[in-house]
C-alpha cells in the first residue's frame, strides 16, 4: 500500500484493492458505438460531474425512488435488524456516498463490520473515513472492486452473520440475465444462510415513471447528455452535443424506462481516430430501468439461489425493499 493510501485510510485500519478495478471505458465506448443499434454502458454516466448530477436527480420532485426508499427504510430498520440478527458484517454492493446504510447501522444490533466495495476508489475511500469517523466502534473495511466481479469478503472477527446491501434499485439497470449472475455472485460473496437487503423499483403508473426521467428541470437530460461530454473530454471525441436530445420512454414489452440520445440531424462523430455516422432520429441506446412486480423479483432471486424472508413496499406501492437468505 502506497503512503499516499495509508495517509487516505485515516481511520481505516484495512483496505482491499482488486486489479479487475478499472474500467476500460475507450473499449466499450468504441465497442459500443460500432453496434447497430448503438449503445453506450450506463456505468459510465458517474464520472465526478455525473455523479453531481446523479445526486441532484434524487433530489428532484419526479424522481420518487430515493426518497420514497430512504423512507421505507426508517420505517422497516428495527423489522430488518430483528431479523438480520447480531454481529452481521454488512455488505454494500456499489457503496457511492454510503448515506442510505446510516440507517441501517444505527437500528443493527452491534454490528461486525461495514464493508463498502465500490469502483470509485477516491469516492469510496472519502465516504468510508466519514463513516468511520461517525461511528467510532465500527470497523469499517472498504474494498475497491467492480462488485459485478467475484471478490472475497473479508474475514471479520466477531462476525455472527452477513449481510448484502443493495439499494437504490441498481438491479434495474441490469439485463434480466446480469441481474440473476449478479444475484448467484453475491450468494456465493455472502455464503450460505446469509442475508441481502435490496432496493427494488415497482411496476406502476406510466406517467409516474416517465416523469421520473423526464424532469422538468432537466437534469436527467443533462445527466444522460454527460455521457457525450465524457467522451469529447477523455476520449478525444467532437460530438456537437446540441446536436442531440434527451429521450427517455417506457416500453411496456420490456417493463422497463429505456434511455437513448437521439442524432438531430445526420451527421458524423469522432472518436479518437474512429468515426461514426448517425441518421437524422437514430439514437445511441444508454441505459435500461427495469420495473419488477413483487413476484416476478422473487422468482427472479429464486433462479439465483435466494429465499425470500421478507418483503415491504410504501402505502403506494412505488419501491419494494427485499430481505432474502442464501438457500
Ligand atoms: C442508479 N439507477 C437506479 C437510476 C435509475 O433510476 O435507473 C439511474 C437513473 N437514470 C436516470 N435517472 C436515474
Amino acid at each position: 500500500m502506497s503512503s499516499a493510501t495509508q495517509e487516505a485510510l485515516g481511520p481505516l485500519h484495512d483496505y482491499v484493492e482488486y486489479d479487475h478495478a478499472s474500467d476500460n471505458f475507450r473499449d466499450d465506448v468504441l465497442h459500443g458505438l460500432r453496434q447497430s443499434p448503438k449503445r453506450l454502458p450506463s456505468k459510465y454516466f458517474y464520472d465526478e460531474r455525473g455523479s453531481q448530477l446523479f445526486d441532484d436527480i434524487c433530489e428532484l420532485p419526479e424522481y420518487y425512488p430515493t426518497r420514497t426508499e430512504m423512507a421505507l427504510l426508517r420505517t422497516i430498520s428495527a423489522d430488518v435488524a430483528a431479523l438480520v440478527g447480531e454481529g452481521a458484517t454488512v455488505i454494500e454492493f456499489g457503496s457511492g456516498s454510503s448515506t442510505k446504510i446510516r440507517i441501517l447501522l444505527d437500528a443493527l444490533n452491534a454490528p461486525a463490520a461495514y464493508v463498502p466495495v465500490d469502483i470509485s476508489r477516491e469516492h469510496l475511500l472519502m465516504s468510508a473515513k466519514g463513516l468511520a469517523d461517525s461511528y467510532a466502534d465500527l470497523r469499517v473495511v472498504p474494498v475497491c472492486a467492480d462488485y459485478t466481479k467475484p471478490f472475497d469478503v473479508p474475514d471479520i472477527e466477531g462476525e455472527k452473520v452477513r449481510a448484502g446491501f443493495f439499494p437504490g434499485s441498481t438491479i434495474g439497470n441490469f439485463t434480466r440475465s446480469e441481474a440473476v449472475s449478479f444475484l448467484h455472485a453475491a450468494a456465493l460473496d455472502l455464503g450460505h444462510n446469509n442475508g441481502l437487503l435490496i432496493g427494488v423499483d415497482l411496476r406502476k403508473d406510466e406517467e409516474v415513471l416517465r416523469a421520473a426521467y423526464n424532469d422538468s428541470a432537466g437534469v436527467t437530460a443533462a445527466f444522460n447528455l454527460n455521457l457525450l461530454h465524457r467522451i469529447n473530454r477523455e476520449l478525444e471525441g467532437d460530438f456537437d452535443v446540441e446536436a442531440f436530445s434527451h429521450d427517455a420512454r417506457w416500453v411496456p414489452e420490456y417493463g422497463r424506462i429505456e434511455m437513448h440520445l437521439v442524432s438531430a440531424r445526420t451527421q458524423d462523430v469522432r472518436v479518437g481516430e474512429e468515426t461514426f455516422h448517425f441518421e437524422a432520429g437514430e439514437s445511441i441506446h444508454t441505459e435500461d430501468s427495469h420495473k419488477y412486480d413483487i413476484e416476478g423479483f422473487k422468482a427472479l432471486a429464486a433462479e439465483a439461489g435466494w429465499n425470500s424472508i421478507e418483503c415491504w413496499t410504501d402505502s403506494d406501492a412505488l419501491f419494494s425493499i427485499h430481505l432474502l437468505r442464501v438457500a
